[in-house]
C-alpha cells in the first residue's frame, strides 16, 4: 500500500509511521508535514535513509502541493492539526485554518484524484464533556473549546463529502494518547519532564477532571485496522478504557520517578475545561481490535522513555515554553 500520511512528524503520526513500516514491511509512506513547533524530524530519524519512507515539507492547506503528493497513493491518513487545547484558547486562527480548511483541501484532492481512501483522525473531544456513560459514534457533537470545535468542523466536513460526493472517508475519534515522542506541553510528558527537573507540576482547577488514556501504539493499531478494514462513511471510536482523574495520573508519575508530591502546584483552571470524556468503542471491537497495553505498565515505560531521552525533550523546553505557561497558568 502507498500511503500519504499528513502530520506524520508529530506525536501520533510518527508513531503510526513506525508502526506501519514495521507491521507492513512492503508499504511505502510519504509524510507531508508543515513542521510547526510540534513537528519534529528527530521523531523519524531512524527512517531517514529508508527507501520506503519519504518526507515532504509543506502545508495540507496548499492545494497544489497536496495535488502533487496525493497523486497515485492508495490512501491518505490525516493527522495534521494544531492539537493543544490551551493554545486554541489563546488564538484559534491556525486551528480553523488547518483543522477545517486544510481538511477541505484533502477532501477535494481525494475527490479529484480518485484516491481510494481518506482516514481522517478526529478526537473524543468533539462529543464534549459527558457526566455519565460513554459517547457512541451516534452521540451528538457538543465541542466546547476552539480546538474541539475546529476538529468537529473538519470531522463533519469529511462525513458531508462522503454523503454529498461519495468521497471515501473513514473517521476515527480517539481518547487521550500518551507515549514516546509526545510534545512536552501535554499533561503526561509535561509532568514527567517537569518532575525530572524538580519543577512544579501545574494541576488545573481541582484536578478531578477525568480523561480516558490510551497508549499511542494501541491507537496506531486501531487506526491501521480502520484504514484497511473500516467501512466508507463510518466513524470509529477508539478508547483506552482507562478513565482516571488528572490528580491521580499526577501522583502516579511522581511515584514512578520517586519524586515528592510537594512538586504538585494547584493552579487556575483552564477556561471552559471539559470535566470528563468517555467513549464506547464497541463498534471497533467488532472489527477485531482490543487495547494491548495496560495503563500502569505503559505509563511506567513512558516515564522510562522520557528519562532515557532527555536529548529529545530538553531542547523543546525552551525559555519561551516556560514563559508561555507562567503567563497563562501562574500560581493561584
Ligand atoms: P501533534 O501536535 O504532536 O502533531 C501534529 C503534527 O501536524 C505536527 O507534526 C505538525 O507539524 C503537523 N501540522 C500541523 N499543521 C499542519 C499543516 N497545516 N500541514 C501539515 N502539517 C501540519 O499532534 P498529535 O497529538 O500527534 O495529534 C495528531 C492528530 O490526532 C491530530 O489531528 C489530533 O487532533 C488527533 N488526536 C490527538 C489525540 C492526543 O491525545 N494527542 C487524541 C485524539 C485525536
Ligand atoms: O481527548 C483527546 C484530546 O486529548 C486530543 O484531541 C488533544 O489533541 C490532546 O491535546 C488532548 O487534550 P486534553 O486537553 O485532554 O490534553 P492535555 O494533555 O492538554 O490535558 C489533559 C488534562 O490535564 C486536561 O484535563 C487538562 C489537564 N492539565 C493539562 C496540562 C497541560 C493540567 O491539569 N495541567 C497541565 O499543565
Amino acid at each position: 500500500m502507498r500511503v500519504l500520511v499528513t502530520g506524520g512528524s508529530g506525536f501520533i503520526g510518527s508513531n503510526f509511521i513506525r508502526y506501519v513500516l514495521t507491521e507492513h514491511p512492503d508499504d511505502r509512506i510519504v509524510n507531508l508535514d508543515k513542521l510547526t513547533y510540534a513537528g519534529n524530524p528527530a521523531n523519524l530519524a531512524d527512517f531517514e535513509h529508508d527507501a520506503r519512507y519519504a518526507f515532504v515539507h509543506g502545508d495540507i492547506a496548499d492545494a497544489e502541493l497536496v495535488g502533487d503528493v496525493a497523486r497515485g497513493v492508495d490512501a491518505i491518513v490525516n493527522f495534521a492539526a494544531p492539537s493543544h487545547v490551551d493554545r486554541s484558547i489563546l488564538d484559534a486562527d491556525e486551528f480553523l485554518r488547518t483543522n477545517v480548511l486544510g481538511v477541505r483541501v484533502l477532501l477535494d484532492a481525494v475527490r479529484t484524484l480518485g484516491v481510494p481512501r481518506l482516514l481522517h483522525v478526529s478526537t473524543d473531544e468533539v462529543y464534549g464533556s459527558i457526566a455519565t456513560g460513554a459517547a457512541t459514534e451516534a452521540s451528538p457533537l457538543r465541542p466546547s473549546n476552539p480546538y474541539s470545535a475546529a476538529k468537529a468542523g473538519g470531522d463533519l466536513l469529511a462525513l458531508a463529502y462522503w454523503n454529498t460526493h461519495g468521497v471515501p472517508v473513514v473517521v476515527t475519534r480517539s481518547s487521550n494518547n500518551f507515549g514516546p515522542y509526545q510534545y512536552p506541553e501535554k499533561l503526561i510528558p509535561l509532568f514527567i519532564t517537569n518532575a525530572l527537573e524538580s519543577q512544579p507540576l501545574p494541576v488545573y482547577g481541582d484536578g478531578l477532571q477525568v480523561r480516558d488514556w490510551i497508549y499511542v501504539l494501541d491507537n496506531c493499531a486501531a487506526i491501521d485496522l480502520v484504514l484497511r478494514a473500516g467501512r466508507d462513511g463510518e466513524v470509529y471510536n477508539i478508547a483506552g478504557g482507562h478513565e482516571v482523574a488528572n490528580a491521580t495520573v499526577t501522583r502516579e508519575i511522581l511515584r514512578w520517578l520517586g519524586k515528592p508530591e510537594s512538586l504538585i502546584q494547584m493552579v487556575a483552571d483552564r477556561p471552559g475545561h471539559d470535566r470528563r470524556y468517555a467513549l464506547d468503542a464497541t463498534k471497533l471491537a467488532r472489527l477485531g481490535w482490543a487495547p494491548r497495553y495496560p495503563f500502569a505498565s505503559a505509563l511506567e515505560s513512558t516515564v522510562r522513555w522520557y528519562r532515557e531521552h532527555d536529548a529529545w525533550w530538553r531542547p523543546l523546553k525552551s525559555g519561551d515554553f516556560r514563559a508561555y505557561y507562567a503567563r497563562q497558568y501562574g500560581r493561584r
